[in-house]
């Protein structure tokens, strides 16, 4: 009904007040391209996005590798043997089962990824391996409803080699069921030795070992540009030895490196260098490969030992473009793909930084740019970027709340023009957004609208993470969320898919003048005194709000702790270890206004005091940072989850070390004022955020001229549409809005937040565009012939 109400007034509204919006566009001027590759899609193995997710392997650890049990699997009673044991075959394909079946009814069940997706009338291809199978041996494969029911099963020979054989058959489905189970039952008395038990269902373009069909054609809704894959901290692994090797994961199924994931899962590998290569062809979108750059998680390679890690950089692009006559373009002629890939764009390490990093990129990107001048390269941004002739694109990352990506919207407005073109590698809001709501996807639509007017810089971007089991969600919140049967947009993939859908090549200049702006404010919370490698002590605290007292504590053994070691020591609160962001808190629910006295003193270590207010979480406060940047600088910082994020641009101090610092800081709902020894040295108001936003050009193949607009106010908003060329316009408005600003989709409500359209037609002598309260309205509109340099 709501819905209804916006769609009926959209664009249909009474003249505008004088005082309200008015953007100005000059669709008259040939405004700055857009790079054809802005908006793409940042695929990781994380969430099980790939394992349990698009990659349509239905069985889990059919390879048993991913440990010294056979995990995932389950046993009837009746089975005498389950073993796993050495396959004897050199390589990653290291372990297998051995099992013994001693009655009709015993059998081992998988269970897939939380349940095998069965469908009526399709067919299922299943695959196993088998070593010295007797030579009456029979197996059954049985699809078993949650029910109990069978759905499908097939009973098989397994070849008698005394090497390991392959056999393959298929099962058609006879009934349904989204947590259907693969059921495996032998010959009484009859040991089978198995390994690579694999079943696929139907594939995209039916691709052997391909992807899940309704996975994909999300991925394809999106347009997208390019796929940057494989990670993420996926690439940089844990460990060196747990890092992603592309070579590990290319060839026969079976022997890929079966890999411990970061985000808590085994991964097969199943889904590959090759495959990921495929997927970009079939969604029509370039590469974008990030290798590895000789740095985990935990540990750096020497750089006399980076020879390797070049080289697979250097075989990368041979596999993926070189002739056939080559070593790796034979390999990936092999696999089925004799023509090139087409590889452009390679990103060297992600999310690495400093010095190291910078030495490695160098011997990177010497190799591949004197080999390959063609190949893009694209640098870490990571507190720097490696100064080299060599960087094409810096990759940027941000994380955080809708109130910074409204405040950010203008942020490339400003940027260095002469720097290298700059990559959002990975942006998302994550806090503050449920499991990925309405504003949230609203601030993440303000923000790319500033990208996309500033794509003389911004010339790629991703949203990040791009999937999510919901039975596995290792980060929060993500693009698409599936089960093993379901899959559904958040808003934030409705807003991804409502600009590159809709791309434009031109921008036309635009101008927003408004009246509206949101006032947000600091939301209340309590205080915390911490530390960062630092061991400091704290005394006489006391929060005092109008004359009353709200918490007291002269020795601080009051507060609660968070991390560190915390004891009370000649009336004061010490903390003596080296943890970095050690805390003793209390809460302040209703704390909206206060003044916060304490004494601090360090003792030793790298910084000085982390003095919340507005604490509300261990993830979501404020902090005054006296002495932070190893003791050089004192800034307050912050990000409360909701509301405006903090930061000022501080002072340069230091502590010093056995002296007591009085401190004191006044906290309310639109101002923070920090004193340090009785003197004001750092203060923060939350900036009033513009409640408009948008971005405007034009399609130069289809002549239409493409708006977009968001509306972050809970308040409909008319906007005049000032051009520079008059003209009558005629096409669509698709918009994306809800009741609420935190409104979510979910895999029984998958709708609740998603686009509609309807005919709309620009007056010249009226141009208005009505935008519903909290809104991305996307406009493309085709010139009226005839009806050219109207009035307004
Ligand atoms: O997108 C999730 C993670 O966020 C990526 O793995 C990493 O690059 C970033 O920190």
């Amino acid at each position: 009904m709501y819905l209804a109400l916006i769609a009926a007034s959209l664009l249909s509204q009474p003249a505008l007040a004088p005082e309200g919006p008015v953007l100005a566009i000059k669709n008259s001027e040939t405004g700055i391209p857009v790079d054809k590759r802005l908006w793409g899609i940042f695929f990781e193995e994380i969430n099980c996005a790939g394992d349990g997710g698009i990659y349509a392997e239905l069985v889990r650890n059919g390879s048993f590798e991913d440990s010294n049990n056979p995990d995932s699997w389950k046993f009837s009673d009746g089975i005498s043997k389950k073993e796993i044991v050495p396959t004897g075959i050199s390589g990653f394909n290291s372990k297998c089962l051995q099992v013994q079946f001693d009655s009709e009814s015993a059998y081992i069940e998988n269970g897939g990824y939380w349940g095998m997706a069965v469908r009526k009338g399709e067919n299922y291809r299943l695959t196993f391996r088998s070593l010295n199978s007797h030579p009456d041996a029979l197996l059954k494969f049985q699809l078993m409803s949650t029910k109990g029911g069978v759905i499908g099963q097939t009973v098989v020979r397994p070849k008698t080699s005394t090497d390991w054989a392959e056999t393959s058959v298929s099962i058609k489905g006879t009934g349904n069921d989204p947590k259907a189970v693969l059921r495996v039952s032998g010959k009484p008395g009859q040991t089978y030795t198995l390994d690579n038990i694999s079943l696929f269902p139907k594939t995209w373009k039916n691709r052997p070992n391909g992807l899940r069909p309704d996975l994909f054609q999300m991925l394809d809704g999106l347009k997208t540009a390019f796929v940057r894959f494989p990670g993420g901290c996926w690439v940089e692994g844990d460990t060196m030895a747990t890092s992603m090797r592309w070579k590990q994961t290319i060839g026969k199924v079976a022997d890929r490196r079966t890999l411990p994931n970061l985000w808590g899962y085994k991964s097969t590998n199943g889904l590959g260098f090759h495959e990921y290569l495929q997927m970009c062809e079939d969604l029509g979108a370039e590469p974008l490969f990030v290798i590895n750059c000789g740095m985990s998680h935990r540990e750096v390679v020497p750089m006399d030992k980076m020879g390797e890690y070049v080289q697979d950089a250097m075989d990368a692009i041979e596999y993926a473009n070189g002739p056939t006559d080559t070593k790796w373009g034979a390999m990936r002629a092999q696999s089925g793909h004799p023509n090139p890939f087409g590889l452009r764009l390679m990103e060297i390490g992600n999310e690495n930084g400093g010095p190291r990093y910078h030495e490695r990129y160098a011997l990177f990107a010497k190799a591949i740019k004197d080999k390959y001048p063609e190949i893009q390269l694209v640098a870490c941004v990571w507190g720097g970027y490696p100064n080299s002739k060599y960087v094409d694109l810096v990759d940027e990352h941000y994380y955080n709340n809708p109130s910074f990506f409204f405040q950010n919207a203008n942020r490339y407005d400003t940027y260095d023009r002469k720097g290298p073109k700059v990559y959002v590698g990975e942006y998302a809001v994550t806090q503050g957004c449920g499991n990925g709501n309405l504003i949230g996807a609203l601030s993440e639509a303000a923000f790319m609208t500033g990208m996309e007017r500033n794509s003389d810089v911004v010339v790629m971007s991703s949203y990040a993470p791009l999937f999510a089991n919901v039975n596995h969600k290792g980060w929060n919140p993500d693009l698409i969320y599936f089960d093993s049967s379901r899959v559904i947009g958040t808003p934030s993939y409705y807003v991804q898919k409502l600009f590159s859908a809709n791309r434009y090549d031109r921008n036309y200049p635009v101008k927003l003048s408004q009246a509206e702006f949101d006032k947000p404010t600091f939301a209340p919370g309590g205080i915390a005194m911490g530390t960062w490698k630092t061991q400091s002590e704290f005394k006489d605290i006391k929060v005092v709000s109008d004359s009353k007292v709200l918490f007291e504590s002269e020795d601080g053994s009051k507060l609660k702790k968070e991390k560190g070691t915390w004891t009370v020591k000649d009336g004061a609160l010490v903390q003596s270890s080296d943890a970095e962001g050690a805390r003793a808190y209390i809460e302040g629910e209703n704390w909206t206004k206060y003044t916060l006295t304490c004494k601090a003193k360090k003792n030793s270590g790298d910084e000085g005091f982390l003095i919340s207010i507005g604490y509300r979480n261990p993830q979501n406060w404020i902090w005054w940072n006296i002495g932070g940047w190893g003791n050089t600088k004192t800034a307050l910082e912050g990000n409360q989850g909701v509301g405006p994020i903090v930061s000022d641009r501080g002072f340069e101090d230091s502590v010093e070390t056995g002296k007591w610092y009085d401190i004191k800081v006044e906290f309310a709902p639109d101002s923070i004022k920090c004193y340090l020894n009785g003197k004001l040295t750092n203060e923060s108001k939350p900036s009033a955020v513009p409640t408009l936003f948008a971005s405007a050009g034009i399609d130069e193949k289809t002549g239409e001229m493409i708006v977009r607009i968001v509306n972050n106010s809970t308040k409909a908003q008319n906007v005049k549409i000032e051009l520079s060329n008059p003209q009558a316009y005629e096409g669509k408005a698709i918009v994306l809005t809800s009741a609420l600003s935190t409104d979510e989709n979910s895999l029984d409500e998958p709708n609740k937040v998603s686009p509609y359209s309807r005919k709309v037609r620009i007056d010249p002598k009226n141009p208005t565009a009505a935008c519903p309260a909290l809104s991305l309205t996307v406009l493309r509109l085709k010139p009226v012939a005839g009806q050219l340099g109207g009035t307004r």
